[in-house]
């Protein structure tokens, strides 16, 4: 028999259906709670609140578990390709060979931008961070596609629009780079793979080739493969409540980047390395900081600690901390932040006041040391986040889209001005 959940409100008994996921999570559905009671649900940063059903990725936070269509983690960034985990992500399963060279191939095909797009840099000032130029261009390219504009055309339309982004992001995202630093725009060359490709265009110059580090292409590979979706965070929340507007694909993705770079989210990242880099000019007296962390009457947060799914151990901060030994060993680079921050680890999970609120370095805490180690400038750790993530995007999006779910659109509890008379400036106290 179907579990059932009952309210009790002003005397009167409610029955409300429950919903068991695949994996045992279970859910009270309220869909009708404010036709059949008359009340609505309250819960301010949706902490007790499952805004969908999603088939995508499996989080349990208790347990430090992250699985892509069931695929564990450990094992695809072990193993897979990012394109291969990218095509999971999107299509469900993971690819033939015949399937992966398609999606390989039209990737490959897609990866210029518009020449027009070159003059936009012109625009920015000096210095405009990466990400701010990335949204921006990701919503304009939905002007170059204007057939793009709407999401209920064919799928092979809506699978050009997927795999433009996905080629073009990546450019778009070197190309803002090399603007920042003054560099000449390096053209993407589809010989490469993704990653090489990536390596290719941030690094190369007309100059000189960019000689690609195994060690440093399979660091990328991994990073951007354990970056590709997380469930319903806030910027894959953006992206579908943007999407469920029938806006088109461009700008639920610009979306997503614009909350992605809050610090308190993606941003987290190169706030990590700041945090890192103060509390090393500072001397490096860690115990300090994490003081500072507890104090209520100071804003300072350990910033790639705590994380509102994992009360335990995010798993991907386990594979993120070992490549970063892998990387910086193989590189023979010895980075001081890398002792402050495992001094830092080490110290706050032996205070109570972490223990206590199960905070533990989450997936930003060690990514930036590994940026770093590959000479990726800081400013562009949130923007390789964002390329990560693009394919959960995409493909939380078009299961959005494919479940015809309604306008994202929550209700409030009002708490202003009951009503009252428009009095004019002349009798007004
Ligand atoms: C990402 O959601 C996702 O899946 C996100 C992400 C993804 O892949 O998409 O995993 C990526 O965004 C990772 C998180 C990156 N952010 C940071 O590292 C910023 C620092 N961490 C936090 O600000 C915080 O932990 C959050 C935002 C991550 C989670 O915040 P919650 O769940 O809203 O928890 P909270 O702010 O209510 O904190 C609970 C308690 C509070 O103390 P009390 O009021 O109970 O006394 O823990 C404290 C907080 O003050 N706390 C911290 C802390 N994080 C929480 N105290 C010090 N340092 C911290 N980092």
């Amino acid at each position: 028999m179907s579990e059932k959940a009952k309210l009790i409100l002003e005397g009167k008994e409610y029955e409300l259906p429950v919903v068991i996921g695949t994996e045992n999570e279970k859910a009270i559905d309220i869909s009708k709670l404010l036709e059949t009671t008359g009340y609505i649900t309250l819960d301010t940063g949706f902490k007790n609140t499952g805004s969908t059903k999603s088939a995508i990725t499996f989080l349990d936070g208790d347990n430090g578990i992250l699985w892509y269509r069931g695929y564990p983690i450990e094992q695809l960034s072990e193993y897979a390709s990012f394109l291969e985990v990218a095509y999971l992500v999107i299509y469900g399963e993971l690819p033939t060979q015949k399937e992966l060279d398609y999606f390989q191939r039209s990737i490959s095909h897609h990866t210029l931008v518009h020449e027009d797009m070159k003059r936009f840099y012109e625009a920015y000032p000096t210095g405009a961070h990466p990400m701010g130029v990335l949204s921006s261009m990701i919503a304009s390219m939905s002007t170059f596609y204007p057939e793009s504009q709407n999401p209920n055309r064919p799928f092979k339309d809506i699978e050009l629009t997927m795999h433009r982004l996905i080629a073009k992001m990546a450019t778009l995202a070197a190309q803002a780079n090399k603007v920042s630093v003054g560099h000449p725009i390096m053209y993407p060359k589809n010989s490469y793979s993704y990653t090489q490709n990536f390596l290719h265009m941030m690094f190369a110059l007309p100059t000189a080739d960019y000689e690609i580090d195994p060690v440093v292409d399979d660091a990328l590979n991994k990073l951007l493969i354990l970056h590709a979706d997380h469930e319903q965070n806030c910027s894959t929340s953006t992206v579908r409540i943007v999407g469920s507007s029938q806006s088109n694909l461009y700008s639920s993705i610009s979306a997503g980047i614009a909350a992605l770079w809050g610090p308190l989210h993606g941003g987290a990242n190169q706030a990590v390395i700041e945090m890192l880099e103060r509390i090393k000019n500072d001397g490096g007296d860690v115990q300090k900081w994490v003081d500072k962390a507890k104090d209520k009457n100071d804003s300072f947060r350990l910033m790639g600690f705590g994380h509102r799914v994992y009360k335990n151990f995010d798993p991907r901060a386990k594979i993120i901390k070992k490549a970063c030994d892998d990387v910086l060993n193989r590189l023979g680079i010895h980075d001081p932040v890398l002792d402050i921050a495992k001094q830092l680890e080490e110290v706050a999970l032996k205070d109570p006041y972490f223990i206590e609120r199960k905070l533990y370095p989450n997936v930003d805490f060690y990514s930036g040391i590994i940026y770093r180690a590959i000479g990726i400038p800081t400013e562009m750790f949130t923007v390789m986040f964002a390329l990560g993530r693009l394919p959960g995007w995409i493909a939380q999006w078009k299961e959005m889209i494919e479940h015809g779910e309604p306008i994202g659109r929550p209700r409030q509890v009002y708490t202003g001005s009951t009503k009252r008379d428009y009095v004019p400036i002349p009798k007004r106290g």
